[in-house]
């Protein structure tokens, strides 16, 4: 099986008013042909821009996805936004079990599967995240604790066509350090034979991106590695210049 193609990916986070948006402007004016024929771009914003996000984004082959969403279609929720109400905006991912969910709201790998599960019986497809902690890094625990999230998270049920695994380690993020690339290649080699193992041939196809600090000055290092099939970037792609920048690592 041919490598997967790359997915650079944006989450802005709880980051953007309206006024945001001028940036996906900016963006389709960069994600030329060249660019086009090579990558998909998808940028995630919060929920309250979802919709008007893919009306500005129609029609540019930008994705929009949504950064989380509850393990139910509808119901008494207060609060909560559900995987069909998101699609109905115009998004076609969702991002799921990212770090700062796990920690924040004390999201269970249970939990992450089930929202994963509510993603992809939406018809959208679903990012997983994972990554482990400094501390685990430093115990030696690494790929035992991304090795559990993802026997948690995933399911072998799940269409392996509609999923992506994001490799977040979590001391990595806003940090400004990165892994080395030894350390990713590692990392996402181990990965794929989990995939494997759970999806057999297609699980050669699940796109892995790496995701903590990525700036255009490091991409294309980043995105060099094996099994990197694209980024997950944070406050870099809260600028459309940074996020083409990184982009621009696949030209
Ligand atoms: P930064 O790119 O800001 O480190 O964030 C990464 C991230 O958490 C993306 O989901």
């Amino acid at each position: 099986m041919t490598a997967p193609r790359p997915l650079v990916a944006g989450n802005w986070k709880m980051n953007g008013l309206k006024a945001q948006l001028k940036e996906l402007t900016e963006l389709a004016q960069g994600f030329d042909d060249a660019l086009k024929s090579k990558i998909d771009l998808l940028v995630c914003p919060p929920a309250t821009l979802v919709c008007p996000a893919a009306n500005a984004t129609n029609g540019a082959r930008i994705a929009i996805g949504a950064q989380d969403c509850h393990t139910g279609v509808s119901g008494a929720h207060t609060g909560d936004v559900s995987a069909q109400m998101l699609g109905d905006c115009g998004a076609t991912f969702v991002i799921v079990g990212h770090s700062e969910r796990r920690a924040d709201h004390g999201e269970s790998d249970a939990t992450v599967r089930a929202k994963a599960k509510a993603v992809l019986a939406a018809g959208l497809t679903a990012i997983v995240c994972v990554g482990e902690t400094r501390a685990q890094r430093e115990a030696n625990e690494a790929t035992a604790v991304v090795g559990r999230q993802i026997d948690g998270s995933l399911d072998a049920l799940f269409d392996p066509a509609k999923i992506v695994v994001a490799y977040e380690p979590v001391w990595a993020i806003g940090t400004g350090l990165t892994p080395t690339t030894a350390d990713v290649a590692q990392m996402h080699e181990f990965i794929r034979h989990r995939l494997v193992a759970l999806y057999k041939e297609a699980g050669a196809g699940v796109r892995i991106l790496y995701g903590g600090s990525v700036k255009p000055s490091n991409a294309r290092e980043l995105m060099g590695v094996k099994n990197v099939d694209g980024a997950l970037v944070g406050g870099a792609s809260l600028k459309a210049a940074d996020f083409l920048g990184i982009a621009a690592a696949y030209r």
